[in-house]
């Protein structure tokens, strides 16, 4: 089963985080997960893919307009009704909005016709309400992405063991 990750990432907070969602899922038996930045997708293996997630830095609490305007004319493209997806953040503020940024993406997830998984609380601690964020240390010293990394690792792989439940 293939599962992919797409982000956008400047500065590559958000390209790590992904790559550890990859890693997570990867840890479960039968699955193939890819992360791509939205310049490059292999769209091929997006429309093979039976999961999605995507993941933007919080931008003015809002995903980056890069994001929206891959998000917009490609979903019809991509054929991402009925696949699971899922969505994640990056921040350098603990406030900065990056549950906002999760709801936006899982919005238009939903929008078209993507079936959306978190995790959630049914898998206890730790629990992911949204999506996972981290925040980095841009501007907070005693945050970092490592402290995040264990969040992530165990997104992807909650989202790839319901994806091999479901698919
Ligand atoms: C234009 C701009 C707006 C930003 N707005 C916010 C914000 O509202 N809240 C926040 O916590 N961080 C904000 N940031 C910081 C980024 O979200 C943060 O550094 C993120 O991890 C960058 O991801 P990247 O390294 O993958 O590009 C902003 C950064 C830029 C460049």
């Amino acid at each position: 089963m293939k599962l992919a990750v797409i982000y956008d990432s400047k500065t590559n907070n958000t390209k790590m985080a992904a790559e550890w969602i990859v890693s997570g899922m990867s840890e479960v038996e039968g699955v193939e997960a890819k992360a791509f930045s939205i310049q490059e997708v292999d769209e091929e293996f997006v429309k093979e893919a039976n999961g999605v997630v995507f993941g933007s830095p919080s931008y003015a609490t809002a995903m980056t307009p890069d994001m929206h305007n891959f998000l917009m004319p490609k979903a019809m493209k991509l054929g991402l009704g009925g696949k699971l997806g899922g969505a994640f953040a990056t921040e350098q503020f603990t406030h900065g909005g990056g549950d906002l940024v999760i709801q936006a993406l899982l919005n238009y997830e939903m929008t078209n016709g993507m079936l959306c998984y978190s995790g959630g609380n049914a898998w206890g601690l730790p629990n992911i309400h949204l999506g996972p964020v981290a925040v980095n240390n841009n501007k907070e010293a005693h945050n970092g992405m490592e402290h995040y990394k264990d969040y992530f690792v165990t997104y992807g792989n909650r989202f790839a063991s319901k994806a091999r439940e479901l698919f």
